[in-house]
């Protein structure tokens, strides 16, 4: 049981295709973390239907935020404010989560916290690590993201630089399909390019002059090229070679960028954010610059990476502190932006 001055924070995420239920105190520490995913579901339609995630949230959802509670040892009433993801993602799985959590604080009294799914994936590191705290660049890479962000503080946060069309797990996921790996094609990637050579294939780089945006659009072109121009002359790809120089290439350019921003700042604090930080190219690539550039590097464990209402807890956590509450009439937002 937590103390009385303890803050408790439930947190539910449905943004996609994970159905999750939290408990976090004190925005840090996770007292219980429930997810169950739908990505095996999925995987038969090569993609997430987003109607079939809609209704398997619906079922999952309830049990998940009971056992959320009991595996925390805690009752709806223990429990300070109700934190949801609100956006961006699919607004029928959002507003799943969503009604759940407004009809939990419609008859509980607690109040409701609406967090940007964004802004949980950062908070995923404050999970992992007690000493970090603001300020500090992040890069955040998601399934439809890939943004660097400088947290000026728990909610003051700064996009430094976004990708203008593609987001780089998107690239990564669709040329995981086209190479025949199928979905989820982050983590099949990831596994096919471990034993690859880095230097196999090269693939184009958009420059974006001076500034700190991305555009993965036109390399995931120069690979669908690549892989067409070898099946046209009878050849196939070597699938682990290509894997593994594609993922090099992105990850390359993710830290590339980052470093650049951290030049560009003075700010010497990097954290790593989404999806995509699970990925270990981009880890190891991190890793390499952190070491040559003198930066202070941390990334979530691979559990919090991904999806999980824990981040949204903590995201929650920092919001209700700072007051910032919503009330029963916030709708799910599917393109929701964070930050300036
Ligand atoms: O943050 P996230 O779970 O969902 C969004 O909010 O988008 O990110 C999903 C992205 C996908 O592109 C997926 O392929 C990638 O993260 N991903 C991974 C791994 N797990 C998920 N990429 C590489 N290795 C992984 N283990």
């Amino acid at each position: 049981m937590a103390d009385m001055k303890d803050v408790l924070i439930l947190g539910i995420e449905s943004s996609c295709d994970e159905t999750a239920a939290a408990v976090v105190k004190n925005g840090r520490e996770i007292l219980s973390d429930v997810i169950a995913s739908q990505a095996d579901f999925h995987e038969q339609y090569g993609g997430v239907v987003p109607e079939l995630a809609s209704r398997m949230h619906v079922d999952a959802l309830y049990p998940c935020i009971d056992s959320a509670l009991k595996q925390a040892g805690v009752t709806l009433d223990d429990i300070d404010a109700v934190a949801v993801t609100y956006g961006p993602g699919l607004v029928g799985a959002l507003l799943v989560g969503l009604s759940a959590a407004k009809g939990l604080c419609a008859a509980s009294g607690k109040p409701l916290v609406g967090v940007n799914h964004l802004h949980g994936h950062i908070c995923a590191n404050y999970l992992c690590f007690p000493e970090l705290e603001p300020e500090f660049l992040c890069l955040c890479v998601s399934g439809g993201n890939t943004q660097i962000i400088h947290v000026r503080s728990y909610s003051e946060l700064t996009i430094l630089g976004k990708t203008r069309d593609d987001a780089a797990g998107e690239a990564i996921d669709k040329i995981a399909r086209v190479i025949g790996l199928g979905y989820p094609g982050g983590p099949k990637m990831d596994k096919a390019g471990q034993d690859g050579d880095i230097h196999a294939y090269e693939f184009s780089t958009s420059h974006m002059g001076d500034t700190l945006d991305f555009s993965f659009s036109g390399i995931k072109t120069s690979a669908l090229n690549l892989i067409n121009q070898t099946r046209q002359k009878g050849d196939e790809i070597n699938v682990c070679d290509f894997a593994a120089s594609y993922q090099h290439h992105i990850a390359k350019i993710l830290a590339d960028h980052t470093v650049k921003a951290s030049k560009q700042t003075g700010i010497k604090k990097i954290c790593l954010a989404g999806g995509v930080s699970a990925n270990s190219f981009l880890r190891k690539e991190f890793d390499e610059a952190s070491t040559k550039h003198d930066l202070k590097l941390y990334y979530p464990k691979l559990r919090l990476c991904t999806d999980n209402a824990a981040m949204i807890a903590s995201a929650g956590y920092y919001d209700y502190i700072d007051g910032k509450t919503h009330d029963l009439s916030l709708n799910a937002v599917p393109s929701l932006k964070l930050g300036r």
